[in-house]
C-alpha cells in the first residue's frame, strides 16, 4: 500500500489497530474493543494537547486528524479507528480517500435511538462540531424524527479532568438539561465518546431513560472490516499502548479510565 511520499504501510496481521480521539473519551471505545478482540494489539492516541476538537473548525480537525493518522501509520497500524464522532465527521471521508487501509469511524447513535421513539423526544448530545457537520445532517434526515440535538460545549473537559461528579459538573448539567426536565424523554444519545464516561451522572437527571452510545456498533464494524481484509489477529497475546500528546498526566488519566 502506497502512502504519500512513497512510504510503505505495513499491512500484516502483526501491526496494531491504531485508535485515536481528541483526548481520553475514545478510551470508552477502546475498552469495548479490547473486550471483543482480546488477541489484538491496540495503539491508542489521545490528542489532549489539541483538545477539544468539538469547538474547532472542520479544517482544523481535519488537519489534526491527519497528523495523528500519520503517526499511527508510522507505528505500523493495520487499521484505524476514529474513536471520536467529531473527527469522524470532519475527517473520515478525506482519510479514506487518502489511505487504503480500513478506517472505521463513529456517528451518534440516532438509528438505534429512533426505534425507541414514540410520542416523546430523543435527546441527542454531541459536540457543536458534530451537530453542525454534513454527516449529522444526513443522519438526522434519516432518523431525526422526534430528535432534539443539544450541543454540549465544555462538557468533554470535565472528563479530561476525571471530574465525573461534583458540584461544577452538576451545575453544568442542571443548566443544560433544564429545558428537558419536564419533557417526555424516551432516549438519550451519547454522541461523543467522552460522554460515555458520564453515564452515571446523566442517568441521575433522567432515571430510567435509556442512554445509547455507538461503541458496540463501532467495534462490530471494526471486526467486520478486519475480517473482510483478512487482518484479524487469531493467535498470540493482545496488548494496549496508550499515548497522549498531553504528556504523562494525560496518560495517567487514560490508564485510570481503562480501569474504571
Ligand atoms: N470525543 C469526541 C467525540 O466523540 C469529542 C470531544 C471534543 O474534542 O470536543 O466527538
Amino acid at each position: 500500500m502506497e502512502r504519500e511520499g512513497g512510504a510503505t504501510v505495513r499491512e500484516d496481521k502483526i501491526g496494531p489497530i491504531g485508535m485515536f480521539d481528541s483526548g481520553v473519551g475514545g478510551i470508552s471505545v477502546l475498552k469495548e474493543a479490547v473486550k471483543q478482540l482480546p488477541k489484538e494489539r491496540f495503539l491508542f492516541y489521545g490528542d489532549t494537547l489539541h483538545a477539544p476538537y468539538g469547538t474547532k473548525t472542520r479544517e482544523e480537525v481535519l488537519f489534526l486528524s491527519e497528523q495523528v493518522v500519520e503517526y499511527l501509520l508510522d507505528r505500523g497500524a493495520k487499521a484505524i479507528v476514529i474513536a471520536c464522532n467529531t473527527a469522524t465527521s470532519a475527517a473520515a471521508a478525506t482519510l479514506r480517500e487518502k489511505y487504503s487501509l480500513p478506517i472505521i469511524g463513529m456517528e451518534p447513535a440516532l438509528k438505534p435511538a429512533s426505534m425507541l421513539h414514540k410520542d416523546g423526544m430523543v435527546l441527542s448530545l454531541a459536540t457543536p462540531g458534530t451537530i453542525a457537520g454534513e454527516k449529522y445532517a444526513h443522519l438526522f434526515s434519516l432518523y431525526g424524527e422526534g430528535v432534539v440535538s443539544q450541543p454540549c460545549p465544555g462538557l468533554m473537559e470535565f472528563v479530561e479532568r476525571m471530574e465525573m461528579d461534583g458540584p461544577r459538573i452538576r451545575e453544568y448539567l442542571e443548566r443544560l438539561f433544564s429545558p428537558y426536565r419536564e419533557k417526555k424523554v424516551e432516549a438519550i444519545v451519547l454522541g461523543c465518546t467522552h460522554y460515555v464516561f458520564l453515564r452515571k451522572i446523566i442517568a441521575s437527571f433522567f432515571p430510567k431513560v435509556p442512554l445509547i452510545d455507538g461503541n458496540e456498533g463501532t467495534v462490530r464494524q471494526l471486526i467486520r472490516r478486519l475480517n473482510e481484509e483478512g487482518l484479524l489477529a487469531n493467535e498470540g497475546e493482545g496488548s494496549v499502548e496508550l499515548i497522549s500528546s498531553g504528556g504523562h498526566e494525560a496518560e495517567a488519566i487514560m490508564r485510570a479510565l481503562m480501569q474504571a
